[in-house]
């Protein structure tokens, strides 16, 4: 655990420490940078290794960042269970606002796979930590297709999961994202990205944790005369005169008899019968807005007999280990910051310090960082001087790279990769994304190279 910050920029550093005068008293049960040493803290997990299925950590900044420096773990095969696990001293959020954070980043553009912490507690064999191990709390966001996007936060109690009853849409490009839950006292919560807040509600309405508070009442019956007609027919209105001797069917007034009628041998001649445009059916008086309409009745609602309310509904007593369980298609996501703390406002500085510091560059910043980069290319400088990096400059910089990567190779390998091609990959070989996962990992090799 570390409450150092590494500040190299002045003025941060300057407002960092005002606002650390006023976080002294935060409480940080856990605080993991993946800084060296990290591997001491953390355990991984046997789960699945005798399949083969266990999937490898890689202690690294990504392909793509705003501080080489500043290493996460990150899933590193594809096709494998992640398990992993840090243990912290046992505590209760009674009484306490519970804040759960950390980034994560999708370098593989993600589209099916999780990217979610749990919260465990009471004593969790570390070496066997695995999807059925019971957890408190699950967070974070889940991707798979196009319909899975959202945040999760699951709940545990009284031994069942509980999943958040609204939806929460997740971050779904290849950047680093700031995830927050905080869960307060008041039975309150929210769920924050990038320290803005997303959702926020309550325990007793957002998940179904208790039995609902009141119920429609068994027992109720709509009254006798409880008039729930909405219209009825107008008893001003009068039945026409004559109404009722309109025919529904006139004869034909176009049928002429045949020439060759005998009304001797056939009968009587009748014209055939059409239907009648003045007929308009049974009389009906029109309808008019009931006086009485008492509205749709409904039960009444009365207290739940079953629901006991839990003041503790907030509380996990014995909160214990922070564990990263996770089934990956495509590895590539990156996880960093993780904390644990009492203070929402020490987590929002928190959050500033690594992801806000990094994430985009403020206009002030952008100008001398083009205008740098502009003199640089210019004077052809690119290799020789090493500048301010961010990881979204870096990241379009990679994706740049990676395209011109691939342009240059697609004419080259366009139809050997076509025949090994899924029905449903199978592109247009013109198109520069359309390519074999073994082509697009070699580029990709290639653009780390060059980084
Ligand atoms: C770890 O990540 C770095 C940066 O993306 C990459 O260059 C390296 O190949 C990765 N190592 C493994 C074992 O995946
Ligand atoms: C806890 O779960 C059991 C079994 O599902 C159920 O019978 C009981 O009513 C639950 N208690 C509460 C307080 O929800
Ligand atoms: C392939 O792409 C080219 C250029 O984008 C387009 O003109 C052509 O119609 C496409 N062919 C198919 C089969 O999609």
């Amino acid at each position: 655990m570390t409450m150092a910050f590494r500040v190299r920029n002045p003025d941060l550093r300057f407002l960092i420490l005002l606002s650390l005068l006023s976080i002294t008293s935060a409480k940080v049960f856990f605080e993991e940078r993946f800084d060296d040493g990290w591997g001491n803290r953390w355990v991984k997990s046997d789960w699945k290794k005798d399949e083969n299925l266990a999937g490898e950590w890689n202690h690294t900044s990504g392909q793509w960042n705003g501080d080489a420096n500043d290493k996460g773990i990150q899933t590193s095969e594809d096709y494998r269970f992640y398990a992993i696990s840090a243990q912290y001293p046992e505590f209760s959020n009674k009484d306490k606002t519970l804040v759960f954070q950390f980034s994560v980043k999708h370098e593989q553009k993600l589209d099916c796979g999780g990217g979610y912490m749990k919260l465990l507690s009471g004593d969790v064999d570390q070496k066997k930590f695995g999807g059925d191990t019971p957890y408190s709390i699950m967070f974070g966001p889940d991707i798979c297709g196009y319909s899975t996007k959202k945040v999760h936060a699951i709940l545990t109690y009284n031994d069942t999961n509980h999943l958040i009853k609204k939806d929460v849409p997740c971050e779904t490009d290849q950047l680093t994202h700031v995830y927050t839950f905080i869960l307060r006292p008041d039975a309150t919560y929210s769920i924050l990205i990038d320290n803005v807040e997303k959702q926020t509600g309550s325990l007793y309405s957002d998940w179904d944790l208790l039995p609902p508070k009141t119920i429609k009442d068994p027992e109720a019956k709509k009254p006798e005369d409880w008039d729930d007609k909405e219209f009825i027919p107008d008893p001003e209105d009068k039945k026409p005169e004559g109404y009722d001797d309109i025919p529904k069917e006139l004869p034909d007034p176009e049928a002429k008899k045949p020439e060759d009628w005998d009304d001797e041998e056939d009968g009587e001649w009748t014209p055939p019968t059409i239907a009648n445009p003045d007929y308009k059916g049974p009389w009906k008086a029109k309808k008019i807005k009931n006086p009485n309409y008492k509205g749709k009745w409904k039960a009444p609602l009365i207290d739940n007999p079953d629901f006991k309310d839990d003041p503790d509904l907030y509380v996990f007593p014995n909160l214990k280990y922070v564990g990263i369980e996770l089934w990956q298609v495509k590895s590539g996501t990156l996880f960093d910051n993780v904390l644990i703390t009492d203070d929402p406002e020490y987590a929002k500085q928190l959050a500033e310090e690594t992801w806000g510091k990094h994430k985009d560059v403020s206009f002030f910043y952008s100008l001398i960082f083009f205008g740098l980069r502009y003199a640089i290319e210019r004077y052809d400088l690119l290799n020789e001087i090493v500048f301010l990096q961010v990881e979204k400059t870096a990241f379009e910089e990679a994706e740049k790279k990676r395209e011109e990567e691939e342009s240059k190779d697609d004419p080259v390998d366009s139809d050997a990769d076509e025949e090994e091609e899924d029905a449903d990959e199978a592109g247009n070989d013109s198109d520069a994304e359309s390519k074999t996962e073994a082509g697009e990992d070699t580029k990709e090799e290639g653009v780390h190279d060059e980084l």
